[in-house]
């Protein structure tokens, strides 16, 4: 993990590439380092943000029109200065920038030491750069040369970008398994890890595949295989807007992204449904659509938040399509030898794209044959790319670290999905199926009005935001709606939560609850309300602060919670939609309020990268 960005043209380059670095920063941020070259390759690195290292490099020179950037999150070896990338090898005449792991670097740095290579930094990026320095040094080849046999002696993951003092117009770039783009601008080239350093400059790029080397020497790009095979470079034109990935006049992007919410919505179900002619179409199923009808049952794999997104799913798609479905954890569901045939369809929901955990579990079902289905946000990630079919979710860059506007956007395209499969299986009868897309056009002017509760939140939040523990309760839909507010209060306010099916309690956390617990329970007018109404009485027996979101126009709970947070009403269906819209909010307003960092929160990065 970690952001990766270069730079080749008549401008100069540093400034291009910091600028990209701050955008990227949501990928790692324990460390940022330049590389330039101006006649000689010197290379500025800080522990800390790109702003450190900003200042480090005031009174440096730091021209050049060619350079090569990195922020880190640390695996091998702790953040500090002489870690951070840029690293050189032991003769300083080549640099390197690595995302990723190289999980044979032990075996490698051995053999290298015996070599009399020296070593710097604990990181398995150093080890990298010496070996291509060892190839080039033993079969006098040239350094692209060199680092493509190199490719061939490193196991694990990298998107890396190489420079050399002796070649003064050359980035020697390459991938496996950690993202790389390249855009391609008049006279000028860009190397970075997603396309947000890029698009100011130029909307074509080319997705860098994995075991592909890139060369870009004297304005020319050239893309080879590991096997040193020539490819034709594929340029796509992205359309996305400048605006969509700054903080618009929010504090922070995930208030932003809070915000976006019911265009984000709109966005993901925009061209694929209709309620008024009954149009209900996804382009990513319908060749699939046989294998969706037949299917003997559906694996979703996810972690975190998409994994929450796909519980949501599970209750969509049993009820409304009448197949089985199993939520695994990636990471789990990789190590365990499952059993999966080749009528099972595997949903990887992913907001990057790019979770090694469910790259990998997605990579495994495939091995054993059954149909993939993609579900990401990042248009071109590498789980988008390796999946038989799929759906974008259409939200728009997602940079806060705590994902929201992803989460609704997977639950959208998750809901369309289920009324599909159901509606194509007889399971779903015409009106049920019109009601619901009727209901679910109105989210996004639902989610608007939710979003009104703004003000409310902020004074519970002012109240709560010294509490050591939370709980949150839910039924039903809710109840990954209650894991997902825990997950969103934990990491960006570092306050114990647990999320917990309403009716669990009992057999357990109940022992928790005395007045110092705020409980959060999404209490929604459905099938289980009657029974969520004993479990709030359960806990304010026992003194628990209630906090409850419920259905506009209830009045039994308002005569029990303490306070009382009301959503527009919706189908059963789709309330995580909504209900999820206050637990955001509150996580939000109690972590700024506890001064934490809400965008980049501490041990977490945007997408992860390593197992
Ligand atoms: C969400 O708030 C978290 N930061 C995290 O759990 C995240 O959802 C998880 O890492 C999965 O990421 P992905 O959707 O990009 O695969
Ligand atoms: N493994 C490398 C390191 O620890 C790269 C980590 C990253 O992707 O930021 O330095």
């Amino acid at each position: 993990m970690c952001g990766i960005v270069a730079y080749v043209g008549h401008r100069d380059a540093c400034p291009i590439i910091l600028k990209g670095l701050k955008r990227l920063e949501y990928r790692g941020y324990d460390s940022a380092g330049i590389a330039l070259m101006n006649g000689d390759l010197s290379v500025y690195k800080r522990k800390g943000k790109v702003s450190d290292l900003e200042e480090f490099i005031v009174d440096k020179d730091v021209h050049g029109h060619i350079g090569m950037g990195h922020t880190r999150w640390a695996t091998h070896g702790e953040p500090n200065d002489v870690n951070a990338h840029p690293h050189y090898s032991s003769s300083k005449r080549i640099a390197i920038i690595h995302n990723g792991i190289i999980e044979n670097y032990a075996a490698l740095k051995t053999l290298l030491l015996e070599k009399g290579h020296t070593f710097q930094s604990e990181t398995d990026s150093e080890v990298f750069i010496n070996l291509i320095e060892d190839i080039q040094q033993n079969s006098k080849c040239s350094l692209p040369e060199a680092v493509r046999l190199a490719l061939h002696e490193v196991v694990g993951a990298y998107a890396i970008v190489v420079l050399s003092k002796e070649d003064q117009n050359t980035l020697i770039a390459a991938r496996k398994g950690s993202p790389l783009v390249v855009g391609i601008g008049e006279g000028e080239y860009f190397l970075a890890s997603d396309a947000t350093p890029i698009i100011e400059y130029t909307n074509d790029v080319v997705y860098v595949n994995d075991f592909e080397l890139v060369v870009i020497r004297d304005g020319e790009l050239e893309i080879r295989t590991k096997e040193d095979v020539v490819q034709t470079p594929y340029v796509q034109r992205l359309e996305m807007a400048l605006e969509s990935i700054e903080k618009g006049g929010y504090p922070h992007f995930m208030l932003k992204e809070i915000f976006e919410q019911p265009r984000s919505i709109l966005d993901s179900m925009r061209g694929r449904m209709i309620a008024e002619s009954n149009h209900l179409m996804m382009g990513g199923i319908r060749e699939f659509e046989n294998k969706f009808v037949n299917a003997e049952r559906i694996l979703i794999v996810a972690c975190g938040t998409s994994w929450h997104a796909g519980l949501v799913a599970e209750y969509l798609i049993e009820d409304l399509a009448r197949i089985p479905v199993e939520v695994e954890y990636a990471s789990e569901f990789r190590y365990r030898n499952p059993i999966i045939s080749e009528r099972d369809i595997v949903i990887a929901i992913s907001q990057s794209g790019e979770t090694a955990d469910t790259l990998a579990a997605l990579e495994l079902a495939k091995s054993k044959g059954a149909t993939i289905f993609g579900i990401c946000n990042v248009v071109g990630s590498s789980i988008a790319r390796a999946t038989d079919a799929g759906a974008y979710t259409h939200a728009g860059p997602e940079i806060g670290v705590a994902s929201t506007k992803a989460f609704t956007a997977q639950v959208t395209v998750l809901s369309l999905i289920a009324m599909i499969i159901g509606s194509k299986r007889g399971t779903l009868e015409t009106t049920k199926l019109h009601q619901l897309m009727v209901e679910l056009e109105s989210i996004p002017a639902k989610v608007e009005r939710a979003l009104l509760l703004d003000v409310q939140i902020q004074e519970i939040s002012a109240t709560f935001k010294d509490a050591t523990n939370f709980l949150y309760l839910g039924r039903g839909y809710n109840f990954p709606v209650a894991l997902e507010g825990a997950l969103k209060l934990k990491e960006i306010s570092y306050i114990h939560a647990e999320g917990y099916p309403a009716a669990e309690m009992k057999h357990g956390p109940i022992a928790l609850i005395d007045e110092h617990m705020p409980v959060v329970v999404i209490a929604t007018k459905d099938s289980s309300y009657e029974k969520i109404v004993s479990n709030i009485q359960e806990v304010k027996a026992r003194k628990g602060r209630i906090i409850a979101i419920v259905t506009e126009g209830d009045t039994t709970i308002p005569a029990m919670a303490d306070y009382v947070i009301e959503i527009p009403e919706t189908s059963e269906h789709l309330v995580p939609l909504l209900s999820v819209i206050p637990l955001q909010l509150l996580s939000y307003h109690i972590a700024v309020m506890r001064g934490c960092n809400v965008d980049q929160p501490r041990n977490l990065a945007k997408s992860v990268t390593v197992e």
